[in-house]
């Protein structure tokens, strides 16, 4: 695993993948990659014209790439459903679900159109929905995979069940921690369900440790000088995306992959280097905290599953 790379990518002929935020950062790489290994890719992004730009980038890395640009909003149930519904008619199989897309905002707290807390409804529960309406036709696909985005932070939280939202003490980072530990268990309480079911997916975690995108600069617009100051530090210590997008294509792609695994750099803290196994957090791998987290899931977004 240590030396794993790009050209470790098994070929992707046939398969069909589904990445969110594919127009930017981590997922643009992401979708690029499984492009030039012949996958066909849809790129699930929420602003199209964006998109349609990352597809013609990826076209020039990629002649001949197979990619289709759809609209998906995961701050919008409603978009989340649409996306799925329109997705499931014109595909009888996805073998790849890639839950990469994210955002973090350091400014006052909001709220998802839905009237979730924007961290926790964008990252984890516009997800969550997305992957319960697409499980089946996954699940109709070879060799099938999900794989969440997780992060470092995530160890640097707990989640109270009792404010998922965020109400009583928000600030912009903790929220989006809180939302990457919430995305850590759901994909590892989703492994354990798929693995109760007998399903044929696996579900795997992925992070990037400090990755040179655009989620830090874009937080920090229009915030404090300290807020900028943390983010200058941040991009100074940032890995280049192609590294930084290794452990989610090793968890999409390697073989003799698991469900149920985690992988992430492996240099000092996880902040950069080649793709190794990681550990998520007591809270994040606890099946009881995972089995609470996914019923409040199904209450908040009204898609139950497994
Ligand atoms: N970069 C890091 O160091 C780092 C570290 C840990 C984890 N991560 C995770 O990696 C993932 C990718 O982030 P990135 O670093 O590549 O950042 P990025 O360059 O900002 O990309 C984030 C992507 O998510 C999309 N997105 C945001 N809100 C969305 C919504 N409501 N609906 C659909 N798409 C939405 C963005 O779309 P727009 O372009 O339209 O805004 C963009 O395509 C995230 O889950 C993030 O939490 C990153």
């Amino acid at each position: 695993m240590s030396t794993w790379n790009t050209k470790n990518i098994p070929g992707q002929t046939g398969r069909v993948a589904v990445v969110t935020g594919a127009n930017s950062g981590l997922g643009l790489v992401t979708a690029t990659e499984l492009a030039r290994h012949g996958a066909k890719v849809v790129l699930a992004v929420r602003n199209t014209d964006s998109g349609e730009k990352a597809a013609a980038g990826i076209r020039q890395s990629a002649p001949g790439a197979e990619l289709e640009v759809r609209r998906l909003d995961l701050a919008s149930l409603a978009s989340v459903r649409a996306f799925a519904e329109k997705l499931t008619a014109d595909y009888e199989a996805i073998n790849l679900l890639v839950n990469n897309a994210g955002l973090v905002i350091l400014g006052p707290r909001s709220t998802t159109t839905d009237g979730f807390e924007l961290h926790m409804g964008t990252n984890m529960l516009g997800h969550f929905a997305l992957t319960g309406l697409l499980l089946d036709t996954v699940g109709k696909a070879a060799a099938p995979r999900i794989v969440n985005l997780s992060s470092i932070v995530h160890k640097t939280v707990t989640v109270d069940l009792d404010d998922l939202m965020s109400e009583r003490d928000f600030d912009g980072s903790t929220a989006y921690r809180r939302s990457k530990l919430a995305t850590t268990a759901f994909g590892l309480e989703l492994d354990r369900r798929l693995r109760a079911a007998g399903s044929p997916i696996i579900s795997v975690v992925a992070h990037p440790g400090v990755t040179k995108t655009n989620l830090t600069p874009r937080s920090v617009q229009e915030n404090s000088f300290i807020q900028r100051l943390f983010a200058r530090i941040y991009a100074l210590n940032a890995q280049p995306v192609e590294q930084g997008t290794l452990p989610q294509l090793y968890a999409a792609t390697a073989e003799g992959v698991r469900g149920g695994q985690f992988f992430g750099p492996s240099g000092r803290g996880e902040q950069r280097g080649h793709v190794t196994e990681v550990h998520a957090s007591a809270q994040a791998a606890d099946p009881a905290f995972g089995r609470a987290l996914w019923s409040a899931a199904e209450n908040l977004t009204g898609v139950k599953f497994l």
